[in-house]
């Protein structure tokens, strides 16, 4: 049994939105029944040019239909830029987070929702294209699909890659390709974090700095905390005092005080910045946790 949240579970019994919008202004078709996974997405918008509607219907797993579910309902009173900012993370984290090998289930609605926008805008009805060369010929998974997930998720392994986009996960035949785009991607992003840090007595604009401490959020301690089924959100940062809150299993965990000072506050020191200090955000201190189904 997998460990899903009570998000995942409830979604998954009673998901939300399913079926067919009649001439919807966005459809997006993505993954194959050959693979087990498929998703087509419908959305419709008001007069305002707001998601007024947003349909699905799935064939996959547990983790498949709940985050289809989640994703309509995400999206809904969104304008269509707004969702277009909507990531796999953002999916999986409203479901208080999905087992890493059932990450790929949250890359297919991003996915779902990128073809059905692209369709609304080109006014196209073909099916989500693939881009750039196929790395991945077991499940038709590109170089670029490889990269973005392994930057948007921090990834390190060629596990990982495989329990958010399925590549790698057949034959296996091109994970040694994999182990390179990860190599890769890693060494530019470590020279994009060091490139980003002020030089020693360097001031940081206010912009610099967000963008510092939301890059060290999400790659030094995201991940740490997420090994333990937890997640951190940045709320805001006023002057050198950085407000988050914790989600997941972090967010009942008595030793919340801890990670606050000994993980989130010492990288934001290593990382940004000695001069910060860390608050929980005082509203989803006070918000109901979330429990582990
Ligand atoms: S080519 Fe990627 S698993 Fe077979």
């Amino acid at each position: 049994m997998w460990d899903y949240t009570d998000k995942v579970m409830d979604h998954f019994f009673h998901p939300r939105n399913v079926g067919e919008i009649e001439n919807p202004d966005g459809v997006g078709e993505v993954g194959s029944l050959a693979c087990g996974d498929a998703l087509k997405l419908t959305f419709k918008l008001d007069e305002k040019g707001r998601i007024e509607d947003a349909k699905f219907k799935t064939f996959g797993c547990a983790s498949a239909i709940a985050t289809s579910s989640v994703l309509t309902e995400l999206i809904k009173g969104m304008r269509v830029h707004e969702a277009a900012k909507v990531t796999n993370k953002d999916i999986a984290d409203y479901l208080g987070g999905l087992p890493e090998q059932k990450m790929h289930c949250s890359v297919m609605g991003r996915e779902a929702l990128e073809a059905a926008i692209d369709n609304y805008r080109t006014g196209g009805t073909t099916k989500h294209e693939l881009e750039g060369r196929v790395v991945c010929t077991c499940f038709g998974v590109t170089e670029n699909e490889i990269e973005r997930v392994i930057r948007e998720n921090d990834i390190t392994t060629v596990e990982g890659v495989t329990n958010y986009c399925k590549a790698g996960g057949g034959c296996g035949g091109c994970k040694g390709e994999i182990e390179k785009i990860i190599e890769r991607v890693q060494g530019e992003r470590a020279k994009e974090l060091h490139a980003a840090r002020p030089a020693k007595g360097g001031k940081l604009t206010n912009i610099q700095k967000i963008q510092l401490i939301q890059e060290t959020i999400n790659e030094q301690i995201r991940p740490a905390l997420r090994a333990h089924g937890g997640n951190i959100e940045l709320i805001d940062v006023v002057g050198d005092k950085v407000i988050v809150a914790f989600r997941g299993m972090c967010a009942q965990c008595k030793m919340a005080g801890f990670t606050m000072k000994d993980v989130v506050e010492a990288r934001l020191h290593e990382f940004v910045s000695e001069d910060i200090t860390v608050e929980e955000d005082a509203e989803s201190a006070q918000q109901p946790h979330t429990h582990r189904g």
